[in-house]
């Protein structure tokens, strides 16, 4: 089947009361490792591309690989999703592209740093669900900033310095009409998110628990995701990585997210460390070999058990074939209706 709408997956996400992981790749084997998860286990798909992704795939190669996903895995249904767009240009060409979804992320000046207003988020975000909603594509904004910094993009500040204002939360849905809203609840990009087990006072599910009252309709994303499992973390320094104690989110505090208006939640720091632990045990313990392959299956592997794990946990599995997706020029109808 062609690529599919987001809204249509989370609103299936939603009556169903489970979450949908979204996935970040930049090459063919996360692609497959995915596509594979999805089929083994049932699930509808989100996969999603950074900025950085489409520059280091050339847009063309990325794009295309995920047309082979849609023919080698017809039967499961699948978005393409732009992380983090920085302007409604980066947007507009993702949806030119053929993305079935794209993130306006005004939190954050286009530059990708600096935290923005109010007024600016609105306005980017209002241009980009003008322009997506016509082509029938699903709009995700921010409000509040992540912590952490990935590839230049984050403001790098802490989880909890820019934690999303409720009420204003619930003025962004009313002015810009997005689909989703990804809220800072004091999760962070990449590996170093927390310094010990979070609790309530590092990451605040109660806030999360506030914003879904007051927006009951929107799907609520959870960015910063990733676990950072510690048997993931021992395999890369048991074979001569340099990783420093760290934290990620417990799974059972998404699953607590989930059950709490959380529709989407992205996950990529768990499968580059998935990926990099295999490929690091290769080398150290086959040196001899050098033919890509001995390292690049055991890292795709590696890559589809972490998301298996992660779609079960979400709850998505099992739910691939639940409903017929709709077209997008179906989907623009209902958006001008
Ligand atoms: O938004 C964060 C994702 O982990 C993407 O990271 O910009 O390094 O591709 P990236
Ligand atoms: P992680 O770094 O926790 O995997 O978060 C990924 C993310 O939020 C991509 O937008
Ligand atoms: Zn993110």
């Amino acid at each position: 089947m062609p690529l599919v709408s987001m809204r249509q997956l989370l609103d299936e996400a939603a009556k169903g009361g489970y979450g949908v992981g979204a996935f970040n790749v930049n090459n063919m084997e996360q692609i497959q490792a995915i596509m594979e998860a999805a089929r083994e286990t049932k699930s509808p798909v989100i996969v999603q591309a950074s900025r950085g992704a489409r520059a280091y795939s050339q847009d063309n190669f990325l794009y295309h690989l995920m047309i082979a996903a849609t023919e080698v895995y017809p039967e499961i249904p699948v978005v393409l999703h732009q992380d983090h767009g920085n302007s409604p240009e980066t947007c507009k060409s993702a949806i030119n592209m053929g993305f079935t979804s794209v993130m306006m992320d005004g939190s954050l000046m286009a530059d990708g740093k600096t935290p923005s207003s109010f007024e600016y988020n609105v306005k980017v975000t209002r241009e980009v669900v003008d322009a997506a909603h016509a082509r029938g594509v699903t709009v995700e904004g921010e409000i509040g900033c992540l912590g952490g910094i990935e590839d230049g993009h984050g403001a790098g500040l802490d989880g909890l310095s820019h934690l999303t204002d409720p009420a204003q939360a619930e003025e962004f849905v009313k002015l810009t009409g997005v689909d989703a809203l990804a809220i800072a609840i004091g999760t962070s990009h990449g590996a170093y998110k927390f310094a010990k087990k979070p609790t309530g006072e590092t990451l605040k599910i109660d806030l999360l628990i506030e914003i879904h009252k007051r927006l009951p309709n929107t799907h609520l994303v959870m960015h910063g995701s990733s676990s950072v499992p510690q048997d993931l973390q021992d395999i890369i320094n048991k074979y001569g990585g340099k990783l420093k104690p760290t934290f990620g989110v417990p799974v059972e505090e998404i699953q607590r997210g989930i059950q709490n208006g959380v529709r989407k939640v992205n996950v990529d720091t768990d499968s580059r460390l998935a990926i990099t632990g295999a490929i690091r045990k290769v080398f150290a313990e086959k040196p001899e070999e050098f033919d890509p392959r001995s390292y690049l299956k055991p890292a795709r592997e590696a890559m589809k058990q972490v998301v298996m794990a992660r779609m079960i946990a979400f709850g998505q599995a099992g739910h691939a074939f639940d409903f017929t997706p709709a077209s997008l020029e179906e989907m623009a109808k209902s958006y001008a209706s």
